[in-house]
């Protein structure tokens, strides 16, 4: 493991192994245990999305293993004015340790890998968000002990957060339908790649677009914002299409009782998810919101340390 660009370039057996040192890393955190594997080492921040979770919990899982992060936003840096994204990776691989970007087209991180000596990891571009599935599965792994053969519906978006899901369940024997509106539905080549994935961990991916038929007997309902970062022009008329895809009562009804509620968040109450199913009992988002900082401490472990 180089570069955490996609779910897709991790073996099961490193999925699992992420998950594993998240668990130490999170009860050591709580037991205010220090735990130091990164002292001396920089981790480079390159976002072009706003972002609250990924870029604080980065910030923060650095210092706590005795690491550092530096911003380098773009208008601080000569990139804003020209400097190739060639050019800023290899230099940049002079100083800092590791970079975490947040871009627009997936093929932005790709170029970042291609030209950076040290590891690059996906902080969400338009097509993946590998940090989110992760604590994801770490979330559902908590609550649920085993996860071979759980059940998740994904209603709405086929985005990149459906995408690093997709592949995750795949690779980790959970079996994924998703409800989307006709047009909105996840990228075909990915769908693909994850089926033979998922033939090989005997989970089923599925995709549909009845919600109702989608949750039944689930055992997670996960949802996501209906209109992503950079979409926002699409916002109403996006309002319209998914207006049936909501995360509600009723659809809650349909799953088992002590189905979890997901959503990577940020929300948007009223739309995707209602206000009483995200503060409900079965909601975990915001154990989710939390576990974004002990998966990506293991990233940064695995990564960070292997040189
Ligand atoms: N879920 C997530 O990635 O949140 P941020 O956009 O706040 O980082
Ligand atoms: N799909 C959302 C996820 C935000 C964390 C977006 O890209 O805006």
């Amino acid at each position: 493991m180089n570069d955490l660009l996609t779910i897709h370039d991790l073996t099961t057996e490193e999925i699992e192994d992420i998950l594993t040192l998240s668990a130490e890393l999170k009860e050591k955190q709580k037991n205010r245990q220090m735990d130091c594997p990164l002292i001396g080492r920089t981790l480079g921040m390159f976002f072009e999305k706003p972002s609250t979770r990924t870029r604080v919990s980065f910030e923060v899982g650095v210092y706590q293993l005795g690491g550092q992060a530096i911003a380098l936003p773009v208008s601080d840096l000569q990139i804003g004015r020209g400097e190739t994204i060639a050019d800023t990776a290899k230099v940049l691989s002079r100083y800092i340790d590791a970079i975490v970007i947040r871009t627009f087209e997936h093929k932005i991180v790709e170029e970042w890998a291609e030209h950076s000596a040290i590891p690059v990891i996906n902080g969400l571009t338009d097509l993946h968000h590998p940090c989110q599935a992760l604590a994801d599965v770490f979330t559902i792994k908590e609550k649920k002990g085993n996860i071979k053969g759980l059940k998740l519906i994904y209603i709405g978006d086929g985005n990149n957060v459906a995408h690093s899901l997709i592949e995750i369940c795949a690779k980790t024997g959970i079996d994924i339908s998703l409800a989307c509106p006709k047009g909105y539905e996840p990228d075909k080549k990915i769908v693909k790649s994850a089926i033979e994935d998922a033939n090989k961990h005997g989970s089923k991916i599925e995709i549909l677009s009845n919600p109702q038929n989608a949750a039944m007997d689930a055992d997670v309902l996960y949802t996501d914002v209906w209109a992503s970062m950079g979409q926002e022009k699409e916002h109403k008329k996006r309002l319209k299409i998914f207006k049936d895809y909501q995360l509600n009562k009723k659809l809650l009804k349909v799953a088992k009782p002590d189905a979890l509620v997901m959503h990577c968040l940020p929300a948007h109450r009223g739309e995707e998810i209602t206000e009483d199913v995200l503060e409900g009992t079965n909601s975990v988002i915001f154990d989710q919101a939390e576990n974004r900082l002990h998966t990506q401490k293991a990233v940064m472990v695995r990564l960070m340390t292997a040189s």
